[in-house]
């Protein structure tokens, strides 16, 4: 397990403009490993920008985002993926037309226009390849629960479920760390409760860290630690539920903000 110290992702006064907006202005942090980090913040504070920025899917206008100690601020979202870093998709209609296992089998390393099965045709070590990873997908099919959906077509899950397996994919490639952008928006409480509840045992008997933005407030309070609070681009605090609950500029945040 990781000692307390030990830091699997920092930015450093990290910055985002688009044109004149200072969408993310100087943040910076440090996630400690095997952490359930969670990032509030009213709308517009820059969350989604600053998620970005870690997954690689925007370059920063300055600063540095550090993942295990290496400088990863220039590498695109697919180098950072082969890294360790993984982020959750929302599910496309394309990937809506496949089953629940070939989503998992199809699972992205942030790469577009990966190499498709054909079990058929491959040659003996493709095979070999290509049933471990079936292996693998059926391990996150039975963790997930999503054993008994995984010929069905993707598209024909419920909202949660949906969650529940872009969190599977994002899993298959075993990263270190897992980013994810409102994991429970449009989710029922019990599936949400769910979807928490894989993550804190992922956390715990894996050593994963996970990385939440997240609009539903009191699920962070209740799960996250520490938690981070956004606002106009800038952490404003970072501290355990109590300290940011209690905080004047957090409730002065809120009241401000658009929430
Ligand atoms: N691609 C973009 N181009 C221009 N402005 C953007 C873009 N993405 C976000 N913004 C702006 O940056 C600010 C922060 O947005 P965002 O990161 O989505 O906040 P949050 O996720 O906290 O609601 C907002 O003012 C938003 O309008
Ligand atoms: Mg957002």
């Amino acid at each position: 397990m990781a000692n307390e110290g030990d830091i699997i992702l920092e930015t450093v006064d990290l910055r985002k403009q688009f044109g004149g907006l200072k969408a993310v202005d100087g943040v910076t942090l440090k996630v400690r490993r095997g952490t359930l980090t969670g990032i509030i913040g009213p709308n517009g504070a820059g969350k989604t920008t600053y998620f970005n920025l870690l997954a690689g899917a925007y370059r920063p206008t300055s600063g540095k985002v550090l993942f295990e100690g290496q400088d990863v601020t220039r590498l695109a979202a697919w180098r950072r993926a082969r890294r360790g870093i993984a982020r959750t998709f929302q599910l496309t209609r394309a990937l809506s037309r496949m089953t629940v296992r070939e989503n998992l089998m199809l699972a992205p390393d942030g790469q577009v226009g990966e190499r498709v099965w054909g079990p058929l045709f491959a040659a003996p070590q493709v095979r070999h390849e290509e049933e471990a990873l079936r292996r693998k997908a059926d391990e996150m099919l039975s963790l997930f629960e999503l054993t008994r959906l995984a010929d069905s077509y993707a598209g024909s899950l419920s909202g949660g479920q949906k969650k529940l397996l872009e969190l599977a994919r994002a899993l298959m490639r075993e990263p270190r760390l897992v980013l994810m952008d409102e994991p429970m928006a449009g989710v029922n409480p019990t599936l949400a409760r769910k979807l928490l509840d894989k993550v804190e045992a992922l956390r715990r008997e894996r050593g994963i860290t996970f990385v939440l933005v997240e609009h539903n407030l009191e699920a962070v309070f209740e799960r996250c630690h520490p938690i981070v609070v956004m606002a106009t681009g800038r952490k404003l605090i970072e501290g355990d539920a109590a300290t940011v609950r209690a905080h004047p500029d957090v409730i002065e945040a809120y009241l401000g903000g658009a929430a």
